[in-house]
């Protein structure tokens, strides 16, 4: 990485609220713009998802935060600080691993963490072995990295993160390539991480795990952010489907229809799929539920179905296109 002229700032802004701070930021390859003004806001202390498919801008945003290719317009700061302009200050603070760790196939886990806490503060040396122990890698860390699994590798980038005892992880697509025991324990450890009080953004495409792992989300779209917060805030702006089973599906919602209960009603071969609005009251399922047994269906059973984080995302993304 090239260096710049950081200015003396005396004491690091650990005050500041934010882990992560863009606003308008840019970053366009001709006429792709692959970030589209982004406007993050990342609380300090919690698992933050960046959560798109694939091509949405993750990796590019992950780049320019960490200066490793420059912004075409915005200003951003990590930890408080302002960067490109106080980029070395706070990235002594930061762990980062961009695509996908990166390390010599021919030494040793422990030899590459040599490498790089040679490169960091005297304190890194002497944090190796706690963070090979802390990543479950100590039985493994004298063979070479070349005979390491996909799984191995992520953790060892994880524990190159921790040698430099970062507040702040910044891990890009962390699940990749790892089978569902490996993706749980990734899970643990970020949430343990998080439980020290340090921050992790991660992206991902992965939106069960996102939800599982995150407390917050921000939700990117072909470079555009399109909406953020903590998930139980998002999913309360989410709609809900009350399944009911029932006989005659067919003439129930007609009476549903003719009542006025207003909301999207499917016909299945158990019975309806009643989608309510957003904020809608509990009381349109009680009503829907003696519209129903007045008109002489039998109701077998009704469930509210809670959108997962997925869902919602499905029905931002359609409605987003469909309104475009
Ligand atoms: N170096 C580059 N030169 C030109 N275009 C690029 C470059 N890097 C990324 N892009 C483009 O920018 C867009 C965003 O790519 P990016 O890699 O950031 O997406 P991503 O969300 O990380 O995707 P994935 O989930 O596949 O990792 C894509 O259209 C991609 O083709
Ligand atoms: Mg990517």
């Amino acid at each position: 990485m090239s260096t710049t002229l950081a200015e003396p700032t005396g004491r690091p802004d650990t005050e500041g609220t934010w882990a992560v701070e863009t606003h308008g930021l840019t970053k366009r390859f001709g006429n792709n713009v692959a970030v589209n003004g982004v406007e993050l806001l990342v609380p300090r202390g919690c698992a933050f998802g960046y959560l798109g498919p694939n091509g949405a801008g993750k990796t590019t945003l992950i780049r320019v935060l960490l200066g490793l290719t420059h912004a075409d317009a915005g200003t951003m700061s990590l930890l408080g600080q302002p960067v490109p302009k106080h980029r070395d200050v706070a990235l002594a603070r930061v762990g980062a691993i961009v695509d996908e760790p990166r390390f010599h196939g021919h030494l040793t886990g422990r030899q590459n963490l040599q490498i790089l806490a040679a490169a960091r503060e005297a304190a890194a040396k002497d944090r190796i072995g706690p963070s090979l122990e802390r990543v479950g890698m100590s039985h493994r860390a004298d063979d070479r990295v070349s005979k390491y699994s996909m799984g191995m590798r992520q953790r060892l980038g994880v524990a190159a993160c921790l040698i430099g005892d970062p507040e702040l992880l910044i891990l890009d697509e962390p699940m990749n390539g790892l089978d569902p025991a490996g993706m749980h324990e990734m899970r643990d450890m970020i949430l343990s991480l998080v439980a020290e009080g340090r921050t992790v953004v991660l992206s991902s495409h992965l939106l069960d795990e996102v939800e599982r792992t995150c407390d917050a989300v921000a939700i990117v779209d072909r470079g555009n952010v399109i909406r953020q917060g903590p998930i139980s805030e998002l999913l309360a702006g989410a709609s809900v489907v009350l399944q009911v089973e029932c006989s005659e599906p067919d003439r129930a919602r007609s009476l549903l229809g003719a009542s006025g209960v207003r909301a999207d009603i499917e016909v299945s071969e158990s019975g309806l799929g009643i989608t309510l609005p957003a904020g809608a009251s509990r009381d349109i399922i009680a009503e829907a539920n003696r519209v129903l047994v007045e008109g002489g269906i039998s109701v077998y059973r009704l469930q509210e179905i809670q959108a997962s984080l997925e869902s919602w995302f499905l029905q931002v993304t359609s409605r987003l296109g469909a309104t475009e």
